[in-house]
């Protein structure tokens, strides 16, 4: 069967490295293509300071500011551009919300993920939250696409 698929968007996730270190990479990648996007680029890396600062800037003073970047440095992320109609929401609907431990059972979060009484959530996975994020998070993490 064909899919048409137009206009398409492009949104930018992250495995965090929670995901990379209990090798769920292959897992998320899996559900997002089963759901029907395109996988654009995959990279594996160790996300430095520029990066995340700019990256999070907008979450700068929040108080799990500090922990989030520190865990997002604490071992490799895969970053993913993946294409799609509505892939921007579609990908946040897969990825459920931001507590693992209530996350929707279904979702990468609810079936995946927990608590683990650390102090940082480790929540598995990023995905931009509007075109606008997309588009900025796309140029910082693959600025030749
Ligand atoms: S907010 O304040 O409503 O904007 O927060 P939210 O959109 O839920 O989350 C913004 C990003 O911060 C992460 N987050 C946390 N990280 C570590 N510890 C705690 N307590 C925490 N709370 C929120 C959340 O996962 C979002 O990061 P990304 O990378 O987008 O998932």
């Amino acid at each position: 069967m064909t899919q048409t698929d137009a206009p398409t968007e492009r949104t930018l996730v992250l495995v965090k490295p929670d995901g990379v270190r209990r090798g769920l990479s292959g897992e998320i990648l899996r559900r997002v293509e089963a759901k029907g996007y395109t996988l654009v680029a995959v990279e594996l890396r160790t996300a430095g300071d520029d990066v995340l600062a700019a990256h999070y800037a907008e979450h700068e003073g929040k108080p799990f500011y500090a922990p989030l970047v520190d865990f997002m440095k604490s071992g490799a992320v895969l970053a993913v551009v993946a294409e799609g109609h509505r892939v921007i929401e579609g990908f946040r609907s897969l990825a459920g919300t931001t507590d693992p431990t209530t996350a929707a059972p279904g979702t990468i979060r609810g079936d995946l993920g927990r608590d683990w009484g650390l102090k940082v959530q480790q929540n598995l996975v990023h995905g931009s939250d509007s075109a606008e994020s997309a588009a900025r998070e796309i140029a910082l993490w693959f600025p030749a696409l």
